[in-house]
């Protein structure tokens, strides 16, 4: 898909250069109806040309300019799962899009599942690092100018914004996990032994977003910092089977803390 058409309409639209966005994940999107939001600009994706509508329960599907916390701030309800089917640029077009409008930062936020076993249901985690099992690399075809040919993904989850993560929450009495989230298409949740293979390869949860948008991001230069909230403990962890229902509800149980946070985050930017 070309971006360049969805950026001249969101440029049209946007009454402002947003200092971050935020992607908001699964059962997490309740602050794009918040009251900043309501009282903001919201442009759904399907006035963006080649943007479809989310088709999951529990995804919005637009983007809201709003004043939050003090700050421009762009809220992103609703994302672009592979899984749906969809191709790999239009996935990622939001990264392009924010990075072409001249947002400087991104927080990306998700449902997981956690397969670290000191990790409990509804806790939130600070992405350190990521592991790309998409099988694909949001990157792969003609080089999207200017972003460098074989970007470096050492710190793809920015130290900075990690510190100002934990300061926040250590301000709001929260517990707030670091560990590195392994992407994966979905749909289907994972068999138990995948789950114990994973963790063998170090990771602490599990997710069917963020990685390539991740990537993508740091392309157009974005700082990058990721939260998960960890929705259900991995398949195989508890001996009980895995459903999206569970997933939103746990989300919804968490969303008075991950609100919180990312109040603090947004507060305490630079
Ligand atoms: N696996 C993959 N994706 C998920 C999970 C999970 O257990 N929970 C929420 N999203």
């Amino acid at each position: 898909m070309a971006v360049s058409d969805a950026l001249r309409v969101l440029q049209g639209k946007a009454p402002f250069v947003p200092e971050l966005a935020i992607v908001l994940g699964s059962g997490l999107g309740a602050l794009a109806d918040s009251a900043e939001a309501r009282a903001g600009r919201a442009i759904p994706f399907t006035d963006l040309p080649g943007f479809p509508a989310p088709t999951v329960a529990g995804h919005g599907g637009r983007v809201v300019f709003c004043e939050f916390e003090g700050r421009k701030v762009l809220l992103q309800a609703g994302r672009f799962h592979f899984y749906e089917g969809h191709p790999m640029p239009l996935v990622v077009a939001p990264m392009r899009l924010y990075g072409r409008l001249g947002v400087r930062a991104v927080l990306l936020t998700n449902a997981a599942g956690a397969l670290n076993p000191a990790f409990g249901v509804g806790d939130l985690m600070a992405l350190t690092d990521h592991i790309n099992l998409f099988g694909t690399n949001p990157l792969i075809g003609p080089n999207v100018e200017p972003g460098p040919r074989f970007p470096d993904m050492t710190a793809v989850y920015d130290p900075a914004f990690r510190n100002q993560l934990k300061a926040c929450a250590q301000g709001l009495g929260q517990t707030l996990r670091e560990g590195v989230y392994l992407g994966l298409t979905g749909p289907s949740y994972e068999t138990p032994a995948e789950i114990r293979a994973f963790r063998t390869l170090g990771a602490d949860a599990v997710g069917m977003s963020t990685v390539p948008e991740a990537i993508v991001a740091r392309h157009e230069g974005l700082r990058v910092a990721g939260i998960s909230c960890l929705c259900n403990m991995a398949a195989g962890i508890l001996p009980q089977a895995l459903t999206h229902q569970e997933v939103l509800a746990a989300g919804a149980a968490a969303a008075g803390r991950f609100e919180a946070l990312v109040r603090a985050f947004v507060r305490t930017l630079p």
